[in-house]
């Protein structure tokens, strides 16, 4: 299929992201920028100023819709909310035909099925701002053509996933751009991604995806302003970056990353089932 038939099957599906915050909003510039007409495409909120104004500076306002009205009529659905906003998503939930792809991260599909009473699909995007200068990577399971079909709309590298738990490995590999800068010695970060290889071979595959897109910088400064904008407070860069720090080596601070999404994973978990219980 050529690139603009692509985009033809996408207006004719028609495409909603619920909940239009960082991540919506640049998936929704993406389609955009590359063709998506602006009738069929469908963006929510939960109405916070802040991100009405970003979406009316964005253009995008009058994509508005109810979460009712993209479930009835897109045909793909992004779920873009943070996952302890998923209780509350469940209450404007309406049965509709569209495929429903949660794009949260540490949710299991077991979760959102129990959640949304729905079957779904998991993507995981790298950050937003390499969707927008179209050097971002991505991941889903299972695999579905119309996806697959979405991230080559959107200039995207698909990398595949065999399991779910892949996409946990895939949370924690699109860190690596700033733990590669911060590790320092390329030479080293690449023998160890060639040791932990059999273990995690998404690894490699990231890697040379992370290598590809590292910024050049004039200054160490900038280069640490670089790093501290991509640490979340107790998230997962923070946890490779802090590894780093205590002298870790490239592939064990990579595992401690693995591990923290898989904490962070549980801690999800139980508060969205709590959250269900309500
Ligand atoms: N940011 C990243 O780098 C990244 C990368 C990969 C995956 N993710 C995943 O993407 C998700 C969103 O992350 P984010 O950084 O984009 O968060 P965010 O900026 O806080 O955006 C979340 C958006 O969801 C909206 N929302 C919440 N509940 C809603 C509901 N019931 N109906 C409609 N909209 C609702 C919020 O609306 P209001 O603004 O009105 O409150 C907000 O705009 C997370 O699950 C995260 O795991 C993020």
């Amino acid at each position: 299929m050529i690139k603009k038939d692509k985009i033809e099957f996408l207006n004719d599906r028609k495409v909603g992201i619920v909940g239009c915050g960082h991540l919506g909003q640049s998936i929704a510039l993406s389609l955009i920028k590359n063709g998506l007409k602006r009738e069929t495409l469908f963006l929510s909120s939960r109405g916070n100023p802040k991100t009405q104004s970003r979406l009316q500076a964005l253009g995008l306002a009058q994509n508005l819709k109810t979460n009712q009205e993209i479930f009835q009529n897109a045909g793909i659905i992004l779920i873009t909310i943070r996952p302890q906003d998923l209780p509350e998503l469940k209450k404007t939930m309406v049965p509709g035909k569209g495929l429903i792809v949660s794009c949260m991260a540490g949710v299991p599909i077991s979760l959102i099925n129990t959640a949304l009473n729905a079957p779904v699909c998991r993507m995981m995007f790298s950050g937003p701002d390499t969707i927008e200068q179209e050097s971002g990577v991505a991941s889903m399971f299972p695999e579905h053509e119309d996806l697959k079909l979405l991230l080559r709309c959107m200039n995207l590298t698909h990398i595949r996933s065999k399991s779910e738990n892949d996409l946990d490995v895939f949370t924690a590999g699109v860190c690596m751009p700033a733990a590669i800068l911060k590790a320092g010695h390329r030479d080293e970060a690449q023998k160890a991604i060639y040791e932990i290889a059999d273990e995690y071979p998404l690894f490699s595959e990231l890697y040379q995806w992370a290598v590809s897109v590292l910024p050049h910088f004039q200054t160490q400064k900038e280069q640490n302003q670089y790093i501290e904008k991509m640490v979340t407070k107790g998230g997962v860069t923070e946890a490779i970056i802090n590894s780093l720090c205590s002298g870790a080596s490239f592939d064990a601070a990579l595992r401690a990353g693995v591990s923290r999404t898989k904490q962070i994973s549980k801690e999800i978990q139980r508060s969205i089932l709590s959250g269900l219980q309500d």
